[in-house]
């Protein structure tokens, strides 16, 4: 008898489950026909900030693959505004924000705390609506960015590539970097801890661009205010999935900030991501999405790899190890959810 309703937590804890437990990044998104029947009537803000169609969407991904957890519709950027920033969606661009932070004024001049955060009443909304339909048949993941990724593209303006200007502010003025990271945190965790009271039974937190950094910045400078959100939302007895893309080197650094599951890309092996944490945490991957564009017998190959590596140890949650393409088919989706559940019978 599947039961989804627990094997997302039973992981998150290091519990052996009856199949392991699988959801996506993205899952809800360009690909999927029913998300871009939506999109053609709302732009990406107005879905978020209408939690009807937010929990719609993440509702009908959710129950069209047969994953084991339904992550709610937002955005990661979606903070910037009620802080003071002007945020756009531009078609093909990806997102842009206006006037940039630079310097020590524009940082002063952010807003930050319980207030702000509770102008994102929306998510909470729709998380509470995905609650109620599933009633606990399925968990809810709710999120957030986390400081760095967030503070990325409140400095960059937008998507980056070297991330110059992070770098810049972050070691010519230490003092404005934990200043927005004071402001950052001083928002994100009353809006996490407001998901965790609408029913997130788990939340990621995507540091999505940390893996930029050197060991040892990413320890000074970013992992306090990581460590902080973690706790805060951990000390409600809320798993934490922390996830970044290219942590290799990152991550006994990572795991530092105490979160339940480490989230890894696919550019280094499962097997060999949960020995450098000593499988203390659990671990979430981390399939690369482009797998999901290759024929079956290719895609079953790499599905079943990344399983191996995981060794038939309790505490691995399947995904891909970034966000599923726009160009992925649906059905090898729903494919690849199978393979993970049906390794889990025949192995279990
Ligand atoms: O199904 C889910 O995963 C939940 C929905 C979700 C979205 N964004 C909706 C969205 C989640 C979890 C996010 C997180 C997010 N947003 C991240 C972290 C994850 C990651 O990819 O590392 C980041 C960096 C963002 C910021 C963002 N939003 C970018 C860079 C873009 C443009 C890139 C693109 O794919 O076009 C977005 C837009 C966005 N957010 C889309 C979706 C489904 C696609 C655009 C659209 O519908 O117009």
């Amino acid at each position: 008898m599947p039961d989804r309703g627990s094997r997302l937590l039973r992981a998150c804890r290091r519990q052996a489950a009856d199949a392991t437990p699988v959801w996506f990044m993205r899952q809800a998104g360009r690909y999927m026909a029913e998300y871009r029947t939506v999109r053609a009537a709302h732009s990406l803000l107005e879905i978020c900030k209408t939690p009807a169609l937010a929990a719609e969407i993440t509702i009908t991904a959710a129950q069209r693959l047969g994953v084991d957890a339904a992550i709610i519709f937002a955005d990661l950027l979606l903070p910037v505004e009620p802080m003071g920033m002007r945020l756009r969606f531009q078609q093909g661009q990806g997102p842009l924000l206006d006037s940039p932070l630079r310097d020590e004024a524009a940082v002063a001049r952010l807003a930050s705390g319980p207030a702000v955060a509770a102008e994102l009443g929306y998510v909470a909304e729709a998380i509470r609506l995905v609650e109620q339909h599933f009633g606990g048949r399925l968990p809810v993941i709710g999120f957030a960015g986390a400081p760095f990724t967030l503070a990325s593209y409140m400095i960059e303006g937008g998507s980056s590539r070297h991330f110059v200007g992070v770098k810049t502010l972050m070691c010519r003025l230490p003092q404005v970097w934990a200043h927005l990271m004071e402001k950052i945190c001083g928002v994100l965790e009353p809006y996490l801890l407001a998901q965790v009271d609408a029913g997130a039974a788990a939340i990621q937190l995507f540091d999505s661009w940390v893996g930029c950094l050197s060991v040892d910045d990413y320890v000074e400078s970013v992992l306090p205010y990581s460590e902080r959100l973690v706790r805060a939302v951990e000390q409600r007895g809320v798993p934490v999935i922390h996830f970044g893309a290219d942590t290799a080197s990152l991550l006994p650094a990572m795991q530092q900030a105490g979160a339940a599951v480490l989230g890894v890309d696919w550019r280094i092996p499962l097997d060999e991501a949960w020995a450098k944490v000593e499988h203390v945490p659990a671990i979430q991957g981390n399939l690369d999405p482009a797998a999901l564009l290759a024929p079956l017998p290719a895609l079953r190959r790499r599905v079943e790899a990344v399983l191996k590596r995981a060794g038939g140890r309790p505490g691995h949650i399947f995904n891909t190890g970034h966000g599923i393409l726009p160009e992925t088919p649906v059905e090898n989706v729903i494919a690849a959810v199978e393979i993970v559940h049906e390794f889990g019978i025949n192995h279990g």
